[in-house]
């Protein structure tokens, strides 16, 4: 069902309304707040989490401040789909890691109409199309007294061009880049909160390892020799596999390893 309510800025679009296959009320996706132009939506649901139910989600048309990982700016101009969700009294963030990869499984599940083929995840999480980033996931925390709030960021180039921009660390791309063609934020929005919600369910019932085979089919550089940048040192490694803690098993000098911190 679709409700559509207008105050000031704030758009409030899908509340409460969004049920799962097996009619259970969404986790993800309960709350969703669309809103034309904001800082950054993961710095929204970080410093107001007390305005928010678990499962909030905020989309932002723009973004002001948008941000990456390593305190990199995110660009977030018209046309991509920028969104964070909110998950309340989490234990720590290095729990939520499987989560955060879950997320990223649940962007390609929805994108597979505008690539079929050269969809992978880099570890940790971003989403590429045939060596270009179309998708980043920031996941950030703060904790007060003992309760822990794990908040993922999630942005999608969609409709916004990427591909000739200058400056970015990463060569990138979009969905209207690869499809030709334009499309709806919103119905994309709720097709990848509707599998979030899924697999986030899966996930708090333990059987994120079921996922691990799709997870290692998709794995970038898999089997071939990449760059892994972790905090001051540059290694050369060989991606194996993602484990059950969403950390990376590689191949480093010829001896197997398991790294937790940098990216590929
Ligand atoms: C990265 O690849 O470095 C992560 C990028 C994460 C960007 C998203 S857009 C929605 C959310 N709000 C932010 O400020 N950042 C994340």
């Amino acid at each position: 069902m679709y409700l559509k309510i207008t105050f000031g800025y704030w758009r409030l679009v899908f509340v409460c309304l969004n049920f799962d296959m097996n009619d259970q009320p969404r986790i993800i996706g309960s709350h969703v707040y669309i809103v034309d132009e904001i800082g950054s939506t993961n710095t929204e649901l970080l410093e107001n989490a007390d305005n928010y139910e678990h499962g909030s989600v905020i989309c932002a048309r723009k973004q002001t401040s948008g941000r990456g990982r390593h305190k990199r700016d995110w660009k977030s101009q018209n046309g991509g789909l920028y969104f964070s969700i909110l998950l309340k009294d989490q234990k720590n963030i290095s729990k939520a890691y499987p989560l955060v990869l879950l997320s990223a499984l649940s962007v390609v599940k929805c994108i597979k109409s505008c690539a079929t083929q050269g969809v992978a995840i880099k570890w940790p999480n971003d989403v590429y199309i045939n060596h270009r980033k179309v998708c980043g996931i920031l996941a950030e925390s703060a904790t007060r007294a003992d309760k822990t709030d794990v908040v993922i960021g999630i942005g999608l180039n969609v409709n916004n061009s990427v591909s000739k921009l200058e400056g970015l660390r990463n060569p990138a791309v979009s969905l209207k880049e690869c499809r030709g063609e334009e499309l709806d934020l919103n119905n994309l929005l709720d097709r990848i909160l509707g599998e979030l919600d899924h697999l986030y369910k899966d996930f708090t019932d333990g059987g994120f390892p079921n996922h691990l085979p799709e997870l290692n089919r998709l794995l970038y550089s898999k089997g071939q020799e990449i760059e892994l940048n972790a905090s001051d040192s540059i290694r050369r490694i060989i991606p194996l596999e993602f484990t059950e803690e969403a950390k990376l098993r590689c191949l480093q000098d010829g001896v197997e390893t398991t790294v937790y911190l940098g990216e590929l």
